[in-house]
């Protein structure tokens, strides 16, 4: 057994909720989102941390969990897809997208909202150019762009 193999204990906050994960140390933290804490709406499509699909955020930060390890998360506060909407009801970007056609696949388009949430936190009311900037991390093999800006923009206030 290699030191990559010892098993390591996560303690970290998932979706408001207290969560305890032994993983070994190479465990990527997309992975144990996905295989550990069985939260699939996590994508993994680059794996190098250039497309954005992987995208969380990790004490609040937009962050690409496919080149986070799990225990760099350890103590984190961590939001994913399943933690954007509340309540029941749909976040109001999750809405827009689903009413302005911000998805095709489907595969980036958990990253696409948690950076788009991300972003309307901090800067309720963006420009183009400033969701343009924000979301350059997050890209989009199907839809050409324009209706995830059109879904986002349509969901700023
Ligand atoms: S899968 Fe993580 S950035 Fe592409
Ligand atoms: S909807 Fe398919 S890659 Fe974006």
């Amino acid at each position: 057994m290699t030191t990559l193999d010892a098993s390591h204990t996560v303690r970290l906050t998932v979706n408001g909720e207290a969560r305890e994960v032994s993983v070994p140390a190479r465990r990527t933290l997309v992975d144990m989102l996905r295989y550990d804490l069985d939260l699939t709406g996590t994508k993994e499509a680059c794996s190098v941390g250039v497309c954005g699909a992987c995208t969380v955020l990790l004490d609040g930060e937009i962050t690409a969990s496919c080149i986070t390890l799990a225990v760099q998360a350890d103590g984190a506060d961590v939001t994913t897809i399943e933690g954007i909407a509340q309540g029941g009801e749909l976040h109001p970007v999750q809405q827009s997208f689903i009413d302005h056609g911000g998805f095709q696949c489907g595969i980036c388009t958990s990253g696409q909202i948690v950076a788009a949430k991300s972003l309307l936190d901090a800067n309720p009311s963006p420009t183009e150019e400033q969701v343009k900037a924000w979301m350059m991390g997050n890209l989009c093999r199907c839809t050409g762009y324009y209706q995830i800006l059109e879904s986002i923009m349509k969901a700023a206030r």
